[in-house]
């Protein structure tokens, strides 16, 4: 989908779709005004009648509008009531613009929504969550489907309106950003999309490989294969690919943009391609769903990845351990103890919780590239869903300023995440009677025993968890991954490389 920047007056400019916003009670934006004066009040008439909705995010397709308006349609588009839009209201209120043009006919269209007035947000941000909201419209999983059948008129094109010549530069460059964020969230999809079978932790060590071969000046990517593993020492890790036929892969992606020597940022993702349990088995409904066990993994390549297209000056290691986790008579036991690169041993009292197993190893690993900060990024728990639904990612750190940094990035991304505490009280429920710890520390908060364990394995540097088990993907009708949280992950980068260089 092509996006541009135009200028020039809504009755005036030819296109198949002209999209502006109308608010409660009977409030034109000045793009609807002037179209209203151009229809001869037919805006207005349509309004009284109560043939608009004004809600927020509702929307009214108008054909062939009268007078001399040179476009086909008309997509009024409802703000609510509050003359100041919240971000999370523009978010919607473009969202739904997109799905209505998908479904209106038209193949293109010029959107004045960049002229409602957003709380403390500037036109930039306002083209890029326009850019995010009409590609996630857009986004389709049909690689599998023998018969694809892609909507009959797709949008294809889409102008996005500034008031002056001015603006036109800041319109851009937030349209690049977004198409960037764009491009990482569906790769994230994709990968998170497709099955275990076809996307195997060598199909990750393929995609890294892809990666390097698109960007092969500016990314380096290095494939650990077991045998290296075992050499480093990476007993927890390799425990868990045990009762698997598919190779674990340790994939390694390191992009330096930043001209100097600066320590980089660390993002480490879980990439589980299937979570069977293990021996601990997990019961059969849903068990589907662990083929998104590595969207932590797929969100890194989606950053890696964007990040590259941008250009950021950052320098960026993503670190991915990669392996399949399955019952097999060699696969590890419960009662299990096994040695990690740390040298801590762990006493695996459930296979299940496999996820902080192989992340611990990729953790100890990160301490070689002196990292700035390190951020891993986990479908890690059940009990994080049960804390936070589907709308938070949950955050853990051993360092308050770069919680907030990820926290503020959630904010202005609308990729929320939502801090819970890391006490020591809670590091207490992972005591082991034979090793030095174990891998689960009962029933009572799941989530944040989860993160004791790794930070157990992060004490070297500042370091942040985000445990993405009810943002990742959506279940029921609308299956499949969400590409989250890399909207905030280039968030917290792009600020980065603007605040510190
Ligand atoms: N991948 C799962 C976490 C998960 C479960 C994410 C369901 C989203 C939905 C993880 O490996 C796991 O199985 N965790 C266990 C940990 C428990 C054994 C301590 C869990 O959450 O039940
Ligand atoms: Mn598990
Ligand atoms: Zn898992």
């Amino acid at each position: 989908m092509d996006f541009n920047v135009k200028t020039g007056d809504p009755d005036k400019l030819r296109s198949a779709c002209v999209v502006v916003g109308v608010s409660a009670p009977r409030r034109l934006s000045p793009a609807a005004e002037r179209l209203d004066k151009a229809s001869r009040g037919q805006l207005r008439e349509l309004l009284k009648q109560g043939d608009i909705d004004t809600e927020c995010g509702k929307t009214t397709l108008i054909h062939n509008p009268k007078g001399h308006i040179e476009t086909a349609r008309i997509l009024l588009v409802g703000c609510g009531k509050d003359k100041k839009l919240s971000p999370k209201a523009f978010a919607e209120i473009s969202s739904a613009a997109a799905k209505a043009l998908q479904s209106s006919g038209a193949t293109e269209a010029l959107s004045y929504l960049t002229e409602l007035v957003v709380k403390d947000r500037d036109l930039a941000w306002k083209a890029q969550r326009t850019v995010e909201a009409s590609r996630d419209a857009v986004y389709r999983f049909d690689e599998l489907k023998s018969e694809a059948k892609p909507p009959k008129h797709p949008l294809r094109k889409l102008g996005i309106v500034v008031s002056d010549r001015d603006a036109v530069n800041e319109a851009k460059e937030g349209i690049r950003r977004g198409i960037a964020v764009a491009n990482g969230v569906d790769l994230a999809r994709v990968l998170g999309n497709r099955p275990g079978n076809l996307c195997t932790p060598s199909d990750l060590a393929d995609q890294a490989m892809a990666l390097k071969k698109a960007y092969p000046a500016a990314l380096n990517v290095q494939i650990l294969e077991e045998e290296d593993m075992a050499k480093l020492g990476m007993g927890a890790l390799l425990s868990v690919s045990r009762g698997s036929r598919q190779p674990a892969k340790l994939i390694v992606l390191q992009y330096n943009g930043s001209a100097t020597n600066k320590n980089p940022v660390v993002l480490v993702g879980k990439g589980v391609t299937f979570d069977s349990g293990g021996i601990s088995i997990k019961p059969g409904a849903a068990m589907d769903e662990m083929k998104f066990d590595m969207c932590g993994a797929a969100s890194v390549f989606g950053t890696v990845s964007a990040v590259a297209e941008l250009a950021l000056p950052v320098n960026l290691v993503g670190i991915v351990p990669a392996t399949e986790n399955l019952p097999d008579g060699d696969a590890s036991k419960p009662g299990d103890i096994v040695t990690s690169m740390s040298g801590q041993t762990i006493e695996v009292l459930n296979t299940d919780a496999e996820g902080r197993l192989i992340l611990c190893d990729a953790l100890t690993y990160a301490d070689k590239f002196d990292p700035d900060v390190v951020v891993d990024i986990a479908t890690l728990t059940g009990a994080c869903v049960i804390a936070l639904g589907h709308h938070a990612t949950g955050l853990l750190s051993n360092d308050q300023a770069l919680a907030d940094e990820l926290l503020a990035a959630g904010r202005t991304s609308g990729d929320r995440a939502w801090q819970l505490p890391l006490w020591d009280e809670y590091d207490e429920q992972l005591v082991s009677n034979f090793a030095d710890m174990a891998n689960i520390g009962g029933r009572s908060a799941g989530t944040i025993t989860a993160a004791c364990f790794l930070a157990r394995f992060s004490k070297n540097y500042h370091w942040a968890h985000l445990d993405i088990a009810g943002v990742a993907w959506k279940s029921g009708k609308d299956k499949g991954a969400t590409g989250r949280p890399v909207p905030l992950l280039m968030q917290f980068l792009t600020e980065r490389a603007r605040d510190k260089g």
